[in-house]
């Protein structure tokens, strides 16, 4: 339960490790390659990119923290502390015990990290719940009624997609710790690829990112120059609950406070 965070609000924050790296100087922003026969993914559409960018190993196996950490931060500029954490987190899905390092597909494990009512993909009752689904992010998609996604669409569209497999899915579930991570998700692609100033994001970069499991480089899209911290991560989560009619108080807490340090391994 405590672990809710982990995901969501993480440490988001505290310092920033990494000075500023020029997106324009580093070519993998350039070469992108899609997923090869013998290559795994994730349910994630930003870990996917970033194994067909070649921040992370092309074919998505053997992740060790230092690849972690040196991936979110060039292509996004996450600091070390954060990256460590999700590192932490993800190497919990490794079905090796007390493994370090982990393959992008052991995040498909279902109740670990992967939750039901994602964004883009089907819930396990339905099927597979790794590959993008067009159709469940077409629903998604209908929410972003503007040019500009605020954080009022992207809420509208999360408690959409529970709304409908809470509808629909027999076996549907989510606990406060997948709505933790829910949150945190939808706050992600908003300050990854938003403002960070108005924390609005332009729909047609998050559409590019889930649909084609790139980076919208060639949109317009760069690297953020301020470093992505804790701090907004934990404001902006606090944003998308408000926004929300019926966020359980439990997950609003664990989404908000840093309680993911301590909860990773609980
Ligand atoms: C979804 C893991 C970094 C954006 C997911 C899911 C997992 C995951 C397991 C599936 C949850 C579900 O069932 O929907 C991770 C790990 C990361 C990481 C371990 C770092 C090591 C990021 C970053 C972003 C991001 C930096 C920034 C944009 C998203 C989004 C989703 C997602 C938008 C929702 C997909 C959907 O609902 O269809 N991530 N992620 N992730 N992740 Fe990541
Ligand atoms: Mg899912």
């Amino acid at each position: 339960m405590k672990s809710s965070l982990l995901y969501a609000a993480t440490a988001f924050g505290i310092a920033l490790a990494f000075p500023s790296i020029p997106s324009q100087g580093d070519d993998r922003f350039h070469k992108w390659h899609p997923a090869g026969p013998a290559d795994v993914r994730a349910p994630c559409p930003m870990l996917n990119s970033l194994a067909n960018h070649g921040f992370l190993p092309h074919d998505g196996k053997a992740i060790t923290e230092n690849i972690t950490i040196s991936a979110l931060n060039a292509a996004l500029n996450i600091n070390e502390t954060l990256a460590r954490f999700l590192h932490e987190a993800a190497a919990t899905t490794n079905p090796q015990p007390n493994a370090t390092t982990y393959d992008l597909d052991h995040l498909n494990r279902h109740n670990f990290l992967e939750h039901d009512a994602s964004l883009s993909r089907v819930d396990l009752h339905f099927g597979n719940v790794q590959p993008f689904n067009q159709t469940v992010f077409d629903k998604t998609r209908a929410f972003f009624t503007d040019e500009i996604i605020t954080v009022q669409m992207a809420a509208n569209a999360r408690k959409a997609a529970i709304d409908n497999s809470n509808a629909t899915n027999p076996e549907f579930s989510l606990s406060e710790q997948g709505e933790g991570f829910s949150l945190g998700e939808s706050v992600a692609y908003i300050i990854a690829l938003g403002d960070a100033a108005t924390h609005n994001v332009r729909r047609d970069l998050v559409e590019y990112l889930f649909e084609k499991e790139r980076l919208p480089v060639e949109l317009g899209w760069s690297r953020r120059k301020e470093v992505i911290k804790f701090e907004e991560l934990s404001e902006m989560i606090e944003k998308l609950a408000n926004a929300t009619a019926s966020v359980p108080s439990e997950a609003r807490h664990l989404a908000r406070n840093a309680g993911f340090h301590a909860g990773v391994r609980a």
